[in-house]
């Protein structure tokens, strides 16, 4: 059996990403393992989840630290000490630097709740109906120094429905990110990916799993 790709997943919130992620890999054969839950808000719902999961955890708070690049050398050392082979931001509410990115090139994940590069930023769902689209959804992407604007991994669609308001389409999008975040990193640990420019490729998807984002096959 070859050895699963250790994630290390980084949290602000509630972490219902994050539960999706450990549900997937408690799955047999799933390619990847969460090896630490970091979150920089001490009582974040998320670091609960991964404790009753029994992953390790750990609370980096960005206040105590003086600059960016210190707060990500810190955010490093312990991805490092609990070797993270790449880093999946699950409603992290900080944005990264070369600090941190370059130590995990290519290797940070991040799912956002807009078909971007439409709608990068705070309140994803908000913007979307403020805009009046009829088609909404989510996005996993590579993350880069920009805000929400890594190449793409793959996205899921909702439709934005007449009577919607912000919390009903942000639980039709947060359902589809379920989906679609343990699918992304299924295909990153199978090693699927290839960067091309700023494009992500993935590798020949089976069909089945291309076509049906309802059934990511864990
Ligand atoms: C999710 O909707 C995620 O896409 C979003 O925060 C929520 C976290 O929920 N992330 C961003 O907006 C990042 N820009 P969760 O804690 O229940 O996974």
């Amino acid at each position: 059996m070859t050895a699963r790709v250790r994630a290390g997943v980084l949290v602000s919130g509630g972490g219902t990403n994050l539960q999706a992620l450990i549900d997937a890999c408690a799955a047999p054969g799933f390619p990847a393992e969460i090896a630490v839950v970091i979150s920089n808000v001490a009582e974040a719902f998320a670091l609960e989840r991964a404790r009753k999961a029994g992953i390790a955890t750990a609370v980096i708070d960005h206040k105590a630290f003086p600059s960016r690049d210190e707060f990500e050398a810190a955010l490093v050392a312990r991805l490092r000490e609990h070797r993270a082979d790449l880093v999946c931001l699950a409603g992290f509410m900080r944005l990264l630097g070369g600090t941190f990115l370059r130590q995990f090139p290519s290797r940070v994940l991040n799912i956002h709740p807009a078909l971007l590069p439409a709608f990068p930023g705070l309140h994803g769902p908000r913007q979307a109906l403020d805009y009046g689209v009829k088609i909404a959804g989510c996005t996993v992407h590579l993350v880069d120094e920009g805000t929400d604007t890594g190449p793409v991994v793959a996205q899921a669609a909702v439709p934005v429905l007449a009577d919607d308001d912000e919390a009903k389409l942000a639980a039709r999008i947060l359902a589809e990110e379920h989906r679609l975040y343990p699918l992304a990193l299924r295909w990153v640990a199978e090693g699927r990916l290839t960067i091309e420019g700023r494009k992500a490729r993935v590798e020949a998807p089976p069909v089945a799993e291309g076509l049906s984002l309802r059934n990511p096959g864990r």
